[in-house]
């Protein structure tokens, strides 16, 4: 899988096989992959996940694995020969767990004679605001417990993080240059921001040191999906140059 700052992951949010690699060809080779997410694999499964990776794409699993260390290890071994390009846990899941995930990738990657996927970790989903981490027994402001667990999810050994657009400067100072940052929220000036609230332009993202952008509506309820992810492509190489 390319890794620029500023790649495309394309959301493939969708329980329909058919559509999903439709997208998956129709912005073949202009990304750098596809991201499916709970709604497609609760639909389609594994078979579904190998289908869309037959039109080429790298694919990001987006799962977000959230469970005992023993069990998030089995799922990452259950996964593992769809060969996904990255796989995701939460980051409150702790430590062990995060370890755990990491070592299940690589060991079934070695025995799968494939090169292991990128495990990253989800921080603070971004539709939980102070107060509602208050009423999780959690005090502490979003943006610090983002810090806190990417900075865990550091440690243990993982490779990178999901964030919002609006972390990625400090995380990128936090947590340097080699970190991978993975962002939604992203939104060209000409696309809807439909439930998005805090969104940020592609150039914007990138130069703000994201190493993949996550997007979802802009490119797949385009009429023209290749020539949306080409307008946003010349966007981001527009605002590095
Ligand atoms: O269509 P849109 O560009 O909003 O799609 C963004 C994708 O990123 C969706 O798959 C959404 O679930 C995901 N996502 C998000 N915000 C987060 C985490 C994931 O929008 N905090």
């Amino acid at each position: 899988m390319q890794t620029r700052r500023g790649g495309i992951l394309v959301a493939l949010d969708t329980t329909d096989l058919a559509r999903a690699r439709d997208w998956a060809r129709a912005t073949a080779g202009a990304v750098a992959g596809v991201k499916l997410g709970l709604e497609f694999f609760t639909a389609q499964g594994p078979e579904g996940v190998r289908q869309v990776a037959e039109t080429g794409a790298p694919v990001f699993l987006d799962l977000k694995f959230h469970d005992i260390p023993n069990t998030v290890a089995g799922a990452i071994r259950g996964v593992a020969p769809l060969r996904p390009a990255i796989v995701n846990v939460h980051a409150a899941g702790g430590s062990v767990m995060m370890r755990a995930a990491l070592d299940a990738a690589r060991d079934a990657a070695a025995q799968l004679g494939v090169a292991p996927p990128k495990v990253i970790a989800v921080t603070v989903l971004t539709s939980l605001g102070d107060d509602d981490l208050a009423a999780v027994g959690q005090p502490h402001k979003a943006e610090d417990q983002v810090r806190r667990l990417a900075a865990l999810t550091q440690e243990s050994g993982l490779d990178g993080v999901v964030c919002s657009p609006r972390e990625i400067a400090q995380l990128r100072r936090d947590l340097g240059a080699d970190f991978l940052l993975v962002t939604p929220g992203v939104r060209p000036g000409w696309a809807a921001a439909g439930d998005q609230k805090r969104v940020m332009a592609p150039g914007e993202a990138a130069a703000a040191g994201a190493d993949y952008l996550v997007i979802g509506r802009p490119i797949t309820a385009a009429a023209d999906p290749a020539a949306a992810v080409r307008r946003i492509a010349q966007e981001i190489t527009g605002a590095a140059a």
